[in-house]
């Protein structure tokens, strides 16, 4: 007689990608970033594939350090966490990528549910797998959404309960005003759930400086590799050799600034468009916004989420 195997031995992860019809054409938002007068452009753009890596890289750099203070926090402070938002929720990863972060939290947060949301399911798709074979029973669901732009979720996330998890610090990579309009938006996505936040607060200026600025050039990579990224996109012909990387602390406005400066006079062009940049002259790339405890908490309330915890 053969075995039928149980309902829980066969769940897979559904995968839903939603159609973005919110986000600007790339060549459009990147040539108007070119011609601003202060030339810009949006730091999504180092997520290509050398770019994730990159990435990936500087979270192991001895001078960056919130992605090891962070998972610090979170394996030092699991029961606490669950105490504050919950045990048995869904539990919604914002940027999940290798899912690692989260799948670390399953055992203390025991989510009934797991939504792993990324910009593509694609980025997804092998993770979630080896997560679902480590938890049979566990509702796991994929979903591709540019989740700066819309946090509808799909149907199939359910209507349970809901903790979103946003780790990372990344919502220093928005303004402050750009910040508390997507909390704000989070939150009435979500009625009835909650939170779970990471965010770098303030340092010293020399730890902050060498945090995005590495000795070993790591950072210097990963806002360089943008050009070539944008020169895929745009057809444009930036020649990497002609910038160099810029990043500092600016205290008076409590973030990090990267830019690119060109070493010469350049002139860049693209299909439609050109421009010249004096020696010296900056693109910005980047800002990563440093909160003190008591800023994060007023910009919490100011979106709405009454009930905060540090
Ligand atoms: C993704 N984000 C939170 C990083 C940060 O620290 O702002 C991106 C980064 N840029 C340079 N180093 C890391």
């Amino acid at each position: 007689m053969t075995e039928v195997p149980s309902v829980t031995t066969l769940k897979k992860p559904l995968f839903v990608q939603l159609h973005d019809t919110h986000s600007a054409d790339p060549r459009a938002e990147l040539s108007a970033g070119l011609l601003a007068s202060m030339p810009a452009i949006p730091p999504k753009y180092f997520y290509d594939a050398l770019g994730s890596r990159l990435f990936d890289a500087i979270t192991e750099l001895p001078e960056y350090y919130p992605t090891r203070t962070e998972a610090q926090i979170l394996g030092s402070h699991g029961a606490e966490i669950a105490t504050a938002v919950g045990t048995g929720r869904t539990l919604v990863d914002l940027g999940a990528g290798n899912c690692e972060k989260a799948g670390r939290l399953f055992a203390t947060l025991q989510p009934r549910r797991y939504v792993a949301v990324d910009i593509s399911v694609e980025f997804l798709r092998h993770a979630l797998a080896c997560l679902q074979r480590e938890h049979m029973a566990m509702d796991m669901v994929g979903v591709g959404v540019d989740f700066s732009q819309s946090l509808q979720l799909p149907a199939e996330v359910g209507a349970a309960p809901r903790t979103l998890f946003y780790p990372g610090s990344s919502i220093g990579n928005f303004t402050p005003a750009d910040a508390q309009a997507f909390l704000q938006r989070a939150r009435e996505a979500s009625p009835g759930g909650n939170l779970l936040i990471g965010v770098d607060l303030v340092k010293a200026k020399p730890v902050l400086d060498a945090a995005y600025d590495d000795a070993l050039g790591v950072t210097a990579a990963f806002n360089l590799n943008t050009l070539a990224h944008v020169n895929r996109l745009l057809g444009s012909n930036f020649a990497l050799r002609q910038w160099r990387h810029v990043a500092f602390f600016d205290e008076a406005r409590s973030r990090i600034e990267m830019h690119l400066e060109a070493r010469e006079a350049v002139t860049v062009r693209w299909p439609g468009g050109e421009r010249r940049f004096a020696a010296g002259e900056h693109i910005h790339t980047e800002n990563s916004c440093k909160y003190t405890v008591e800023s994060f908490d007023a910009l919490l309330r100011r979106a709405g989420y009454l009930h905060t915890r540090c």
